[in-house]
């Protein structure tokens, strides 16, 4: 067992747990896009950015694992306003505000933004048919991977790295229904952003 303060409440708990993890069994909220409980993150988005004392930079909630003495901060202006640029961002290869995906949405409300100031967005990486059910609009994708881990089937892959990172299909870059895949939603169902989603 290990002591260590998040907002300044002490706490007791084992190791082997992340910041985000030991916040929520607090009771101590922590906001997240690119995490998803029982999968593996990247830690992509950093949205869940708090500060640790002692250390320059604000780090992931989601991938920092606890340690003994650990002050966490969780929500004071340097940690706002990283979130808060961090979240124009990401709206801003969302697009319009319609192309939003509920989480986004959410997330947009809690930051109080109303709109995407900027716009980074390639119109023409929009919506890209992969099957009769589901579409990807690649613009919307933040390389998450949560549909990765999910799909039981192994149909989904992360191809090409840094800016060039992609999602492919099947072992050699299929349309989805060329591929296994049965349908069955789950990459729909964890997508933070609505990137992937029921076909017309
Ligand atoms: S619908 Fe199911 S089987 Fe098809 S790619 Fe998504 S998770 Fe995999
Ligand atoms: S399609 Fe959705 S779940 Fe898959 S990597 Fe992109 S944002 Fe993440
Ligand atoms: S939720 Fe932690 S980096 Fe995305």
């Amino acid at each position: 067992m290990i002591t260590m303060t998040i907002d300044a409440k002490v706490i007791t708990t084992k190791t082997n747990k992340t910041v985000l993890q030991v916040a929520k069994e607090n009771n101590i909220s922590i906001p997240t896009l690119c995490a998803f409980a029982g999968l593996e993150t990247r830690s992509v988005c950093r949205i869940c950015s708090i500060e640790v004392k002692g250390t320059a930079f604000l780090s992931p909630a989601c991938s920092t694992m606890v340690k003994e003495g650990m002050e966490i901060i969780t929500d004071n202006d340097k940690v706002r306003n990283a979130r808060k640029v961090l979240m124009e961002f990401i709206l801003a290869e969302q697009g319009e505000t319609e192309n939003w995906g509920v989480q986004i949405k959410k997330l947009a409300r809690e930051f109080n933004v109303e709109k995407a100031r900027l716009k980074l967005t390639n119109d023409s990486a929009r919506l890209i048919p992969q099957s009769e059910y589901i579409t990807l609009t690649r613009a919307l994708c933040i390389h998450c991977d949560r549909c990765i881990s999910v799909c039981k089937y192994h149909i989904i892959h992360r191809a090409k790295k840094g800016a060039s990172v992609t999602l492919t299909f099947g072992e050699n870059n299929e349309s989805l229904d060329k591929t296994n895949c049965v349908h069955c939603g789950d990459c729909i169902s964890v997508c933070p952003t609505g990137a992937l989603a029921n076909g017309e």
